[in-house]
């Protein structure tokens, strides 16, 4: 594995949580009113969960932030369940006070999401761009929703879901037909600007998505691989996760 890439293994789902939400909760202490990148999914949900403890127990100031989301589905209303911006709310930012003027996440019922997606990248350059930038990946090696394609998508973008996605997250709907088809998604290039990556996986069914990251061919059929090229990895990856590693 190449040096750029930090690779912590850890026992479990809850060490994963504790070992990402230390190492974000220091970038804070540090940088309190810094830009940070944020996830959704299953994956950082434990993160997201120790740091409203810490911030509870005002271990952790959160309320200088500003945060960046990967992605969001589109259509969807930010005030819909499913959508990422009510995650957010819900399992991070209400609870430590990240003030809703600093809460960036693609609008997700942008009259036009072409602009909407153009809009958004400006707004993390005139910010001075992500310091830290938490990542999930999907089964199919996917980053925020960049799937597996001929070439890499470049700038914030209004993608295509690719099925695996589509069935992945359809845990979170009623019914499969119900998953948006479309999303606005931070593209490669976005992501690979940001100063530190955090790529946070658990379990069995992530380590061939990891393994064709962090050791396989760089090719857009993993979009995850072009991480190997960032100058700034930590990855912290249970051991089912790193099996193949
Ligand atoms: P998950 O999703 O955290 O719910 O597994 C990750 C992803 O699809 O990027």
């Amino acid at each position: 594995m190449q040096n750029n890439i930090s690779l912590h293994v850890v026992a479990n789902y809850n060490e994963l949580s504790e070992k990402a939400a230390e190492l974000f909760a220091n970038a804070v202490k540090l940088n309190p009113t810094g830009v940070y990148g944020f996830a959704t999914g299953g994956t950082p949900e434990g993160m997201y969960e120790k740091l409203t403890k810490m911030s509870a127990a005002k271990e952790l100031d959160m309320t200088q932030i500003t945060a960046f989301n990967l992605d969001e589905y589109v259509p969807i209303s930010p005030s819909s369940p499913q959508s990422y911006a009510y995650f957010m709310a819900k399992n991070l930012f209400d609870a430590t006070g990240v003030p809703s003027q600093n809460r960036n996440i693609p609008k997700g019922d942008a009259p036009c999401p072409h602009e909407e997606s153009a809009a958004y990248e400006k707004k993390i350059a005139a910010c001075g761009g992500i310091r830290l930038q938490i990542l999930g990946i999907g089964t199919n090696g996917h980053i925020g929703f960049n799937e597996p394609s001929d070439t890499f998508q470049g700038q914030t973008s209004y993608v295509e879901l690719a099925e695996e996605t589509i069935l992945a997250n359809s845990r979170y709907f009623d019914n499969q037909d119900d998953v948006p088809r479309h999303a606005i998604s931070m593209g490669m290039q976005t992501i690979m600007m940001a100063e530190t990556l955090l790529l946070l996986a658990s379990g069995e069914t992530k380590a061939e998505a990891i393994r064709g990251a962090l050791v396989g061919p760089i090719t857009p059929k993993v979009p995850a691989s072009v991480l190997q090229l960032h100058r700034n990895v930590i990855v912290i990856a249970d051991k089912a996760a790193a099996k193949f590693l």
